[in-house]
């Protein structure tokens, strides 16, 4: 028995590979493109594990997924492999249709065809898994409910909206052709070996470096933040017990607003590595130009996952984040293997 885990070297996959690895005994094969988001150091842990094998490749290109589904017969996919940058998204949309949308397509009509060639009772077992995002739902007051899985779709940005369109496809691929489907809707992640161009490894490195923190509008957007092995084991809930066709909100219950979450990082980093001169990392705070289309508030109601399949989230953010800032504090070799010259072209270009 194996599974394929596509976007296996970016941040929730390859949290989701390890995860896998240390609490099953089934092969995973690791699919991923290496943008500049996907990282095999992440992976470097298992690399000699005989479970784990790593393809380098796109969702999109359907010979070699032929070849991939032929040789291991995966009993499962799950699907992380996505643009998921939303300043990027703004930047340069292009790459978010390719790969969120066309890539999707091809994946999924890939999929198709292996299925097809199944024993009934392969097919039983079989699961295509997609990993999606809460933004499709689009933005909410401060008054509204937290979104539920039957919430409308109005996704605000090129990202939500290729995300929302990527969640349509595998939606009609069950439909239309009986692809026994699961689809979740995590709100944001944060943890070990996230990419830091997201606003928590963001605002730790920049922090440690000496340089400002930059706060898009007021800093109070909301989050719903999830401590990422919460994610993964949310997936593997879904991907073991949830039902054919069904959605999956997944989040933490964990709303905080921008600026109580950089002040929060402040906090620890005063604590853990305080600055030189005595001065707290909140000097170092700095308000910048709100990100164009800004979504106010994100919240999940995770109700349905729980009552059903039992899932909650085990940390809470008090613990999740300290794990997190001591994560990055620990492993500044990985820290300084990421800041590459692309990672350093893209702070230019969004912050300058
Ligand atoms: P990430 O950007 O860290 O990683 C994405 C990975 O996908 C990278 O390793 C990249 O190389 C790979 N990839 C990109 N295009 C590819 C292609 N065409 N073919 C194969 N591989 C490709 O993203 P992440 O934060 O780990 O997010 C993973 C998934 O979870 C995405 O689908 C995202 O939409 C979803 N999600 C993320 C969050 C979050 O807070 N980060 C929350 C909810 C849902
Ligand atoms: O909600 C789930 C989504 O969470 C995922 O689908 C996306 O893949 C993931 O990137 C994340 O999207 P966000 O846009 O919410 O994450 P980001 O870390 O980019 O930003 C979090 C909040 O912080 C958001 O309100 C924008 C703000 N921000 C971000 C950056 C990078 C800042 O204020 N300053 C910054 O420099």
């Amino acid at each position: 028995m194996s599974i394929i885990v596509t976007g296996a070297a970016g941040f929730i996959g390859s949290n989701f590979v390890l995860n896998w690895l240390n609490n099953n005994n089934e092969k995973v094969i690791a699919l991923d493109k290496l943008t500049y988001a996907g990282n095999l150091e992440n992976l470097k842990s298992v690399e000699n594990n005989p479970n784990y094998a790593f393809a380098q490749g796109d969702i999109g290109d359907s010979t070699l997924l032929a070849k991939l589904f032929q040789e291991h017969q995966p009993r499962a996919i799950v699907n992380f492999a996505a643009e998921s940058h939303v300043d990027r998204s703004i930047h340069g949309p292009d790459d978010f249709m390719q790969t969120n949308i066309i890539g999707t397509y091809r994946l999924l009509e890939e999929v198709r065809s292996f299925f097809n060639t199944l024993s009934d009772d392969a097919k039983t077992q079989f699961r295509f898994l997609h990993v999606s995002t809460d933004e499709v739902y689009g933005t909410l007051s401060a008054s509204d409910p937290a979104f539920k899985e039957t919430n409308q779709y109005e996704p605000n940005s090129p990202y939500s909206a290729s995300k929302a369109a990527s969640d349509h496809l595998v939606r009609a691929w069950h439909h239309t052709y009986g692809l026994p489907v699961l689809t979740t809707n995590c709100s944001n992640n944060y943890g070990p070996y996230h990419f830091p161009e997201k606003l928590i490894p963001l605002c730790i490195l920049k922090a440690l470096q000496g340089q400002d923190l930059p706060i898009y509008g007021d800093g109070q957007q909301i989050r719903d933040w999830l401590y990422v092995v919460d994610h993964c084991k949310g997936i593997a809930t879904v991907l073991e017990k949830g039902a054919i066709g069904e959605t999956y909100n997944i989040g933490g219950w964990n709303e905080k607003a921008n600026l109580d979450v950089v002040h929060t990082l402040c906090d620890l980093l005063d604590e853990l590595q305080p600055r030189e001169d005595g001065k707290s990392y909140k000097d170092q705070i700095t308000f910048v130009k709100d990100r164009p289309g800004h979504d106010r508030r994100y919240a999940i109601d995770a109700t349905k996952i729980s009552n059903e399949l039992g899932w909650k989230p085990e940390e809470t953010f008090e613990t999740g984040i300290r794990k997190t800032v001591q994560w990055y504090l620990d492993n500044q070799d990985w820290v300084a293997n990421v800041q590459s010259g692309e990672y350093q072209h893209w702070l230019n270009k969004n912050y300058s």
